[in-house]
């Protein structure tokens, strides 16, 4: 789960992490009163998003009075950040900025440690300086059972080449982030900018936290951070539903039993559709579970089936202590349920237990939108094929 800037930076704060002033507003007035609380010459109205680039795309704003923070904050409320509408403002004090860094920490699943990243030259996109200069980037491995202590920070504060004088201060602070990190069992904790102000104060300007959804369960006050604005609607609607479903991008629409299964067809799908035109894939990840009743095959199907993007159903489903007849039932009832809802080609592979009965029944019902393959090898190929048609 990513947090907005504005959670974030209290968790810097709570930790010790310098940080600036920063009050958030939901209307032009409340960021008035806002900047007026802050009481600094300068502030800055910044948009809260989950997503990068605010600056760039005209979601950070400087304001020189509470009056043009209102102002500047009645333009920035409502505008769409790559998709992402701005509910929120975050009024903060203004920086005076000499030097602009990066650090991050993030959790590095392929070398099962932490992987600490930083850099002197801060401020803009990190791939783009990944990329165009990787040198000025630099990368330490973090051993996850001794943490980011003061032994590693150094290491990371030396490598980078920052200034002598600045070494020990940007020392306490990355530790500090360490902790951030740590204890709020994230899987990223970023800053950029990390800055030093004309003062010569190492600061914190932005602060992205993403946490660790598995850790839920040990951290109560998380649900503090619900926020269903930033998911999928989609996946909204199938949570409410207790449905296993995650949206992917693609037009083949998935419905299988156990995960295993699910992950398989997702594969043989994109298989199938890589030689067709338009290459058609995938387009959710949706796991029934065993015991499946119609109505769950319904809420699933109705799911799917609303999914614009999507151009075909492929149901999957190898009875194992669900029988097949049990599978085939909750089709046919589902598609009763949907009536006219149910309005693009559903391509149906039974196997395991009762299979015969199953086929034979989905066969008497004959409904028009239904086809069964014998195979999952031919009912990929055949849902890839009319997805593809359909483009
Ligand atoms: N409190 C602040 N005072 C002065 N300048 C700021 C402040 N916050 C951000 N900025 C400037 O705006 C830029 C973009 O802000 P940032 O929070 O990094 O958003 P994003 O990374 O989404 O573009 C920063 O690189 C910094 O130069
Ligand atoms: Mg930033």
């Amino acid at each position: 789960m990513d947090l907005f800037e504005y959670q974030a930076r209290d968790l810097f704060e709570a930790h010790g992490v310098p940080v600036l002033g920063g009050i958030t507003a939901r209307t032009p007035e409340e960021a008035r009163a806002a900047a007026e609380q802050l009481g600094t010459p300068v502030v800055v109205v910044k948009a809260q998003v989950k997503t990068g680039g605010r600056g760039k795309a005209g979601g950070v704003k400087l304001a020189r009075s509470p009056q043009e923070a209102a102002e500047r904050a009645s333009e920035i409320l409502g505008l769409d950040i790559n998709g992402h509408r701005v509910e929120t403002v975050m009024v903060a004090e203004g920086a005076d900025i000499a030097e602009e860094y990066y650090f991050s920490l993030l959790l590095d699943r392929s070398t099962r440690h932490y992987l600490a990243m930083c850099s002197t030259e801060g401020g803009m996109d990190i791939e783009t300086l990944a990329r165009e200069r990787p040198d000025a980037l630099v990368r330490v491995e973090v051993d996850p059972l001794a943490g980011l202590d003061e032994t590693v920070a150094r290491e990371i504060v030396d490598a980078a080449g920052f200034r002598e004088s600045d070494r020990e201060e940007l020392v306490r602070v990355l530790v500090l982030l360490g902790e951030v990190y740590r204890e709020n069992d994230a899987t990223l904790v970023e800053v950029n900018p990390l800055v030093k102000t004309g003062e010569g104060r190492i600061v914190a300007l932005d602060a992205k936290v993403t946490l660790d959804d598995n850790s839920a369960f040990r951290h109560p006050d998380w649900t503090a951070y619900a926020d269903e604005s930033s998911d999928d609607p989609l996946e909204i609607r199938a949570r409410e539903k207790h449905l296993n479903y995650v949206k992917l991008d693609g037009s083949v629409g998935i419905i299988g039993n156990g995960a295993g299964l699910v992950m398989s067809t997702l594969d043989v799908v994109a298989a199938a559709g890589a030689d067709l035109p338009g290459q058609p894939r995938p387009a959710n990840f949706l796991d029934i579970g065993g015991g499946a009743s119609a109505q769950v095959m319904a809420n699933g199907l109705d799911i799917i089936l609303s999914d614009p993007q999507v151009k075909v159903v492929f149901v999957n489903v190898f009875g194992g202590i669900t029988a097949c007849s049990e599978v085939a039932k909750g089709i046919i009832d589902a598609l009763g349920m949907l009536g006219e809802r149910a309005t693009k080609p559903i391509v149906v592979r039974l196997d395991g237990n009762a299979v015969e009965i199953g086929r034979h029944m989905l066969a008497e019902a004959a409904h028009p939108l239904v086809q069964v393959s014998e195979t999952m090898d031919d009912a990929a190929r055949r849902a890839a094929e009319l997805a593809a048609a359909a483009e």
